[in-house]
């Protein structure tokens, strides 16, 4: 059977910047993927071309089908949701209002699945339910990744794209949200995750790549990369 997400050989450029060349690996069904690198390695870019918000080169293939002709909220549809760099929530709508974009659109044959969905983000996120009426952006920065994933997972995906996710939270939150990520997994949701914290990153996810100025420099098991002499050097800092 096919990977759920197959990506051959991409590349993605911003003009001169070559921000990501020849990189390929697969995710699949299910599966916890990691890419770890430093700033500027093109880990995000990476996420973007997959969700089609930056043009590439290459092959981005999800269930068997080539997402180049696939505008952004068509990838969505498919089944690939994006937690962006930054979580990308409407700070001048409500919580409420930014769940019910995300629901959009409403097709009847999903209103029942996406009821599931949301009372699963209420039952992973308390807080967020308790907070449907307020301003997203006046959301605790905790509270706003919360959001983010809550509205990833009503748009009903099979494999959630996040862009570190735990960026700015505490250690108490940062481990809350992996819990609700681990349980989002159990229930069969591919996770493909850029982390900066490679420690946290590589003890969660199964397998993992490492990205060096835009290629792949090192992938393999999450256990072998952490047990990497380079990759303990470099990126957790032993
Ligand atoms: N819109 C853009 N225009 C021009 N250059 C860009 C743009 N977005 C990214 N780049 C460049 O592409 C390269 C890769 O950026 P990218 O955001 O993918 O890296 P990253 O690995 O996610 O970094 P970070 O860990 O800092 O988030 C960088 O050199 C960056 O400056
Ligand atoms: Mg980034």
């Amino acid at each position: 059977m096919a990977p759920l997400l197959q990506i051959e050989n991409l590349a993605v450029s911003y003009g001169v910047i070559r921000a990501v060349r020849g990189v390929s690996f697969a995710v699949e069904e299910g599966e916890v993927v990691t890419l770890i690198g430093a700033n500027g390695a093109g880990k995000s870019s990476v996420l973007r071309a997959i969700s089609g918000v930056v043009p590439h080169q290459g092959t981005v293939s999800y269930r068997g089908t080539d997402l180049r002709r696939s505008a952004p909220h068509e990838v969505v549809a498919r089944g690939v949701a994006h937690v962006p760099e930054g979580r990308g929530i409407f700070p001048n709508l409500t919580v409420e209002e930014n769940l019910r974009l995300a629901m959009w659109p409403n097709r009847r044959s999903r209103q029942a699945e996406q009821h599931t969905a949301l009372r699963l983000v209420f039952g992973l996120f308390p807080r967020i339910e308790e907070r449907l009426k307020q301003m997203a952006g006046t959301l605790s920065g905790g509270e706003q990744q919360m959001l983010a994933v809550g509205r990833a997972l009503v748009s009903l995906p099979r494999l959630i794209l996040l862009d570190e996710p735990s960026m700015g939270l505490s250690p108490k939150v940062t481990q809350e949200l992996f819990a609700a990520l681990a349980t989002i997994n159990a229930q069969g949701v591919a996770l493909l995750l850029v982390e900066q914290n490679a420690h946290l990153a590589l003890h969660f996810a199964s397998r993992g790549l490492v990205l060096e100025n835009g290629v792949v420099a090192l992938a393999g098991p999450a256990r072998d990369l952490a047990a990497d002499p380079k990759v303990r050097a470099v990126y957790l800092g032993r």
